[in-house]
């Protein structure tokens, strides 16, 4: 069991650097869309505002070359002054001459944020100097940062090592469910992977065959298993160079006598239809294209989801982003809902359409984690958080 913010003692008047993941999305003028990410992180920046720290929060958002006025964290910090009234700071540099006094003089409790890490051209590249120099700003680190504790960047990776650490609550929690679909999972045990990012998961879906006993594969990413299988998928989106691992994966869940299911119907259009009617198939031909799964699906997926212990589920079933595609999605999302299964969701797009559907709230996690979750699948843990002390008993 790794040390939380609970086992710290005589937090009072310490400088913590607390690294927290605030890359919400944002549209490409900057606005933020979704605060998920900055509220689960609230918990933790109270608990050790409360116990009287100084509380220097670093994380980054987006992909930025350099500074980009649209990745600033300054519309977080606005968003964190109206949580904690007049204890919130904001710091456009985290290096710069001045940075050290203004943290030194927060008073006990007081809240400072720093600039976007991603700024620097050292984080991603985990210079050491860089780690050691923003480890000189604090006395404590601690690591609330699931979602990108599968990157050995400076912030996360170099200052962990540095300095006394210890991981906060959104962390414990999100470990927690990790552990609970890992270690000790309710059988049976139903995976479900969807979403388009087929390269990403293939190990993922191996790792799960080992451990989970049924899995069901929908989305973009099922076309290149049911080509892997031999199945026609006309015009649909498929990643001709994953075949042969999809082979593999399929031929290693024989293997291992796991089942593993593909969908059976679709909905689809043809891509010479001006009018982009839909149509339900269960074979694609021609050039039409596979957008969701079909109700023979849905019925087929819903009663392994019925019977499930444990649920993990990961990737939209189908373009739900498109109002035509996403009766796949909210189905399953509302047999989840119905199941008595412990349920775990986890990637930005698989939480926003749970979140869509309405039914957030009968799921049991909704994880932080896109491939932070997937990483911690294929490898049982991640390594910003195994340069985490363990808690002394
Ligand atoms: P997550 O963010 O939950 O990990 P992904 O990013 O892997 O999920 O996948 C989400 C994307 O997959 C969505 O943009 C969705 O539109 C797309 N998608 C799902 N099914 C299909 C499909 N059949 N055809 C095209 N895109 C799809
Ligand atoms: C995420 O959103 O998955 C994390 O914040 C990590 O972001 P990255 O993929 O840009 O490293
Ligand atoms: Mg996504």
């Amino acid at each position: 069991m790794k040390r939380t913010i609970k086992d710290l003692v005589n937090l009072k008047g310490k400088r913590v650097l607390l690294r927290v993941d605030f890359n919400v999305p944002i549209d490409d003028a900057g606005r933020m869309l979704d605060m998920t990410r900055v509220n689960e992180a609230i918990p933790t920046i109270k608990y050790l505002s409360e116990q009287g720290a100084k509380v220097v929060l670093m994380s980054h958002l987006g992909r930025p070359d350099g500074f980009e006025i649209t990745k600033s964290l300054w519309p977080i910090a606005l968003y964190l002054m109206k949580k904690f009234p007049n204890k919130v700071h904001f710091s456009n540099h985290i290096l710069a001459e001045g940075v050290k006094e203004r943290i030194d003089a927060l008073n006990n409790g007081e809240i400072l944020l720093l600039e976007n890490v991603r700024f620097y051209e050292q984080e991603e590249a985990c210079d050491m100097d860089f780690a050691k120099k923003i480890s000189e700003l604090g006395d404590l680190f601690v690591n609330d940062a699931f979602s990108v504790s599968h990157r050995k960047h400076a912030s996360i990776y170099g200052v962990g090592r540095i300095l006394p650490n210890a991981i906060g609550l959104l962390m414990e929690k999100e470990l927690h469910n990790m552990g609970l679909c890992l270690e000790n999972p309710k059988r049976p045990f139903v995976a479900i992977i969807g979403g388009a990012k087929v390269k990403d998961k293939i190990k993922t879906i191996k790792k799960l065959i080992d451990i989970a006993d049924c899995i069901l594969l929908g989305g973009a990413m099922a076309y290149t298993f049911l080509v892997a299988e031999g199945i026609a998928v006309a015009s649909s989106k498929t990643s001709i160079e994953s075949v042969p691992v999809a082979k593999e994966v399929l031929d290693y869940a024989r293997e291992k006598g796991k089942r593993v299911l593909l969908p059976i119907d679709h909905i689809a259009i043809r891509e010479s239809d001006k009018k982009e009617k839909k149509e339900i198939v269960d074979f694609m031909i021609d050039d039409m294209i596979g957008y969701d799964i079909g109700p023979k699906t849905i019925k087929l997926f819903s009663d392994e989801i019925l019977k499930a212990g444990q649920i993990l589920w990961n990737g939209p079933l189908g373009k739900y982003e498109d109002e035509r595609f996403k009766e796949g999605t909210f189905k399953i999302a509302k047999a989840i809902a119905d199941s008595k299964a412990y349920s775990i969701v986890g990637g930005g797009d698989s939480v926003s359409a749970v979140k869509q559907s309405g039914l957030a709230s009968s799921i049991n996690f909704l994880s932080t984690g896109g491939g932070a979750t997937l990483k911690f699948i294929e490898d049982g843990s991640l390594p910003c958080v195994d340069i985490i002390q363990e808690k002394i008993r």
